[in-house]
């Protein structure tokens, strides 16, 4: 039998002999597209070749590449568990040419491989290809001897293939599998297409146009390739099952869902484990690439997608759990061909756990909230729109898992309703879900980049150098000249300046030519270009002029000392709180670093103590750091910390700094940090000079953030700490290291007399301290006493009203209080009477006397204020009143 992991050499090891680039798959999120949530086709990481914005060393590529479609066009979320073939994740198998070979070649390639390589037999083949294609028709015909008949022409957007709203697009031809005529359906065009007898396994994509934001439509430059085979379609076919979910990959997945749950995995819960064999997969691929679970953007989709195969875990009747004891399996299955699965490993099964522990809270009482509901809506009508918005807003209920549990019942959701209630909650998501912002003012950048190339970077060797101005970019246009005060972005074609990445900023300084000066404030880069943002200063620079750039000095110096103070912070980690611990996101700025890792719980004193003496210690070590560039592989073979996601090309730079006592890491094991990393470091650790943590404190969702110091930085801190605490000193005339001992000792002479004073007030108010202080009066049988306080708050009268209850015995107590010129006013009834008078009412109808509003309580102790204070005669009067019934 040829497993899924046969059929992905397979394919792979047939393009390489054809000549082509066998390119690892990109990661999930993609880097050059801010149009795409996910990566949802082969194509997506060669977009820019397509449009010939970009060139490579290699014309022919062959990729498997991990897609999500979840979210955005081509959504498939709410089918996958029901069918046989929609999923959330699926490894796209693809072949490429950028303007090499066209259609003759692409279809004559698949036709090989399919027939032969693969065996699969050409009597159950159908193709089908775009109404106006007559050439595409011709090849099959000549390639394949296909008969007419099974050389569909489709005349619907089926056959025209587009990655998204914008980018490359072109008529396609589909490959079909006709399964046979036990299962139902028709081939493709036909009123059965629908049926899962014929199955598309292979899109061939002959790119011909870019579309663009308004709709229309260019050649492209060069005539492109792109295909995509779905591998799990292919699987099925080989495997002799036409169900995706009976492959050996997602079967295993499904076997260890069920043996984990101890359930049938054929059973009453078979959807349920389909759903979950599926989800796994999306959901850990998108956590190895740096997705971490939120309430926007791709956060929530990943949200979505878990939440959705949890609610099929706990119907299996778990009560417990599952999602992250599968991903051991997972690995198993996967990890091979994407290594990135396993190195994330204990991320994944700690984000699962975290949020399926986190869901179940909430999820009984969400389904029953639902349940409650179904019992009283009518046969076939919808769930009202606020009821699903609740179940999301309160239950975290996504509106897709709300839609599913009423599939089961064949119910919808009256989704206008939902919207409306959704209405602001989106708005703010559609704010925060901006995309990579790397397309706005690319286009310009990317001429310029095809005119002169990627710029030739100087910085890790020096911060001075000559360079000739490429282009000189203002308010989006080139223009050859820019004069004093003008705002412009330069581009040379060597420059010291690091452009922003990695998370450390860019350069700042200055760009000197014969003619003017330029003050360059940031540095970015777009398409390999750097970009030297500033404003011209004096004079007027050109386009071809030579000149002088200088990078800040001091600035880079603390950038420097921030950035390999980060790595040995990243280490330290590591060592500290276990494995788990993985970069997610970093600052290196000129004042201070920033650090987000994942990891679920604060840090404590202790623990903050022992990464900082650390990194401090390998400070003081100091030991050169070294770099050297080598192949990806190479790199992780020693050892190296890689960012998830990242593309990183076919060399990288290895930052390796400390002498590790124990098992550190690279090839003699003895060394304590190393990374993959493009930034500019320090030359030896002791140029950090000190290293302080400000504090830790949670980023987001099972990502935790620190913030630190260096150098100068921190001494300048440390010093102002101490100038602080000097200063607390001298008020309290002692010395620094008595500090504490004083507060304490204050904080506890100031508790002792607060009591003595509330004591004290108690006390003169019992004793008559009273302004008027009146005898208890007989109303109707009742005790009434009425009291005017000065010198009291309105916090110390419950308890007074409870001393004059008790004096009472039995009776209605109403004190009033001159608390700074307002009335406090609280009224107590002894338990004997609860019957028969309500303090609230007393306290009530006093408040309102006295000019104020509502009060309230207890029957039995009531209270509330007022303003009018010479009212409380009339007030009192009042409350007489209510006890004459
Ligand atoms: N990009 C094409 C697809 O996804 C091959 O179907």
């Amino acid at each position: 039998m040829k497993t899924l992991n046969d059929i992905r050499s397979t394919f792979l090891g047939y393009f390489e002999k054809q000549g082509h680039s066998v390119q690892p798959s990109s990661p999930l999120v993609p880097r050059n597209d801010p149009t795409l949530m996910f990566t949802n086709s082969g194509m997506v990481q060669f977009k820019n070749l397509f449009t010939g914005v970009e060139t490579r060393d290699y014309t022919r590529a062959t990729t498997a590449q991990k897609c999500v479609r979840a979210g955005g066009k081509h959504n498939d979320l709410d089918n996958v568990g029901y069918t046989a073939r929609h999923h959330t994740f699926f490894e796209m198998l693809g072949n490429f040419s950028f303007g090499d070979y066209f259609k003759e070649e692409a279809i004559a390639f698949s036709w090989e491989l399919i027939t032969k390589e693969l065996g699969i037999d050409p009597n159950r083949l159908y193709v089908t290809v775009y109404h106006t294609d007559d050439q595409a028709a011709n090849i099959w015909k000549k390639v394949a001897n296909l008969p007419d008949e099974r050389i569909i022409r489709i005349a619907t957007d089926d056959n025209f293939w587009m990655m998204g709203p914008t980018g490359p697009c072109g008529p396609c031809s589909e490959i079909f599998y006709d399964h046979g005529e036990h299962i139902w359906g028709g081939p493709p065009g036909s009123p059965e297409e629908d049926g899962d007898r014929f199955v598309e396994i292979w899109n061939l994509v002959f790119m011909q146009y870019e579309q663009f934001e308004d709709g229309t439509r260019k050649p492209l430059p060069n005539q492109s390739i792109d295909t995509g085979m779905g591998i799990e379609r292919v699987a099925a076919l080989l495997q002799g099952t036409n169900d995706n979910y009976a492959t050996d990959l997602m079967r295993n997945l499904i076997l260890a869902s069920a043996n984990a749950s101890n359930t049938d995995p054929d059973g009453a819960g078979k959807t349920h484990h389909r759903v979950i064999a599926d989800h796994l997969r999306s959901t850990s691929f998108l956590i190895a690439d740096g997705v971490m679970p939120s309430n926007d953007g791709r956060g929530y989709v990943l949200r979505r997608i878990m939440r959705r195969a949890m609610r099929h875990a706990h119907l299996l009747g778990l009560k417990d759990p599952l999602m992250h004891r599968l991903v051991p399996e997972l690995v198993r299955q996967m990890g091979g061909a994407y290594p990135e699965l396993g190195q994330a490993q204990s991320l994944i099964a700690e984000t699962l756990l975290l949020e399926e522990t986190r869901f179940k809270q909430t999820l009984d009482r969400g389904l029953k909230l639902l349940d409650d509901e179904l019992k009283v809506l009518p046969a076939g009508a919808n769930l009202p729109g606020e009821t699903a918005f609740k179940l999301y807003d309160t239950y975290g209920f996504p509106i897709d898992l709300t839609q599913d549990a009423l599939r089961e019942q064949d119910r919808g959701v009256d989704i206008e309703g939902f919207n409306s209630a959704m209405d602001k909650q989106k708005a703010l998501a559609r704010a925060a879900w901006a995309g990579s912002g790397e397309a706005a003012d690319a286009t310009v950048w990317f001429d310029v980049a095809e005119k002169t190339g990627a710029t030739d970077f100087l910085g890790y060797d020096t911060e001075t150098a000559e360079g000739q101005i490429a282009a000189i970019v203002q308010e989006g246009e080139q223009v050859t000249e820019a004069t004093t005060g003008a705002k412009v972005q330069i581009a040379l074609n060597q420059t010291p300046f690091y452009a922003e990445s990695g998370g450390q900023i860019g350069d700042a300084g200055q760009i000197k030519t014969e003619t003017g000066v330029i003050n360059v404030t940031d540095t970015r880069k777009t398409a390999g270009v750097f970009i030297h943002i500033g404003q011209v200063t004096e004079g007027v620079v050109k386009t071809s002029q030579a000149a002088v750039l200088e990078v800040d000095h001091a600035r880079r110096t603390s950038i420097r000392a921030n950035h390999s103070a980060t790595h040995l912070l990243n280490e330290a980690l590591r060592k500290t709180l276990g494995d788990h611990v993985t970069q997610r996101g970093s600052l290196n700025s000129s004042d201070r670093l920033r650090f987000d890792y994942s990891h679920n719980h604060p840090l404590t004193a202790e623990e903050i103590n022992r990464i900082e003496r650390e990194v401090n210690n390998y400070i003081r070590q100091n030991t050169p750091v070294e770099t050297r560039v080598m192949s990806p592989d190479d790199a992780r073979g020693l050892g190296a910390q890689a960012l998830f996601g990242e593309k990183y090309g076919d060399e990288v730079r290895v930052v390796s700094m400390g002498r590790a006592s124990g098992s550190g890491k690279g090839s003699d094991k003895s060394t304590y940090s190393l990374e993959l990393c493009g930034g500019t470091h320090v030359r030896q650790t002791g140029d950090i000079g000190a290293f302080v943590v400000l504090g830790d404190s949670s980023s987001s969702s099972g990502i935790r953030r620190i913030e630190a110091l260096t150098g100068t930085e921190a001494l300048n801190w440390l010093r102002e700490q101490e100038a602080t605490l000097s200063r607390v000193a001298a008020e309290l005339k002692t010395s620094t290291a008595d500090v504490p001992d004083r507060v304490r000792a204050l904080l506890d002479e100031r508790r002792a007399l607060t009591n003595e004073i509330a004591q004290l007030r108690r006390e003169r108010a019992m004793s008559g301290g009273g302004v008027a202080t009146h005898a208890p009066q007989d109303i109707n049988g009742v005790k009434f006493l009425a009291q005017v306080l000065s010198g009291v708050t309105g916090k110390e009268l419950p308890a007074l009203v409870d001393e004059y209850k008790a004096k009472l015995g039995s009776g209605v107590v109403l004190l009033i209080a001159d608390a700074d010129g307002k009335a406090a006013v609280a009224s107590g009834v002894t338990a004997d009477l609860k019957d028969t008078v309500s303090a609230v009412d007393i306290v009530k109808t006093v408040v309102a006397e006295l000019g104020g509003k509502g009060g309230g309580g207890r029957p039995d102790l009531a209270q509330g204020g007022g303003k009018d204070l010479e009212n409380v005669d009339s007030a009192i009067a009042a409350a007489k009143t209510i006890l004459k019934g």
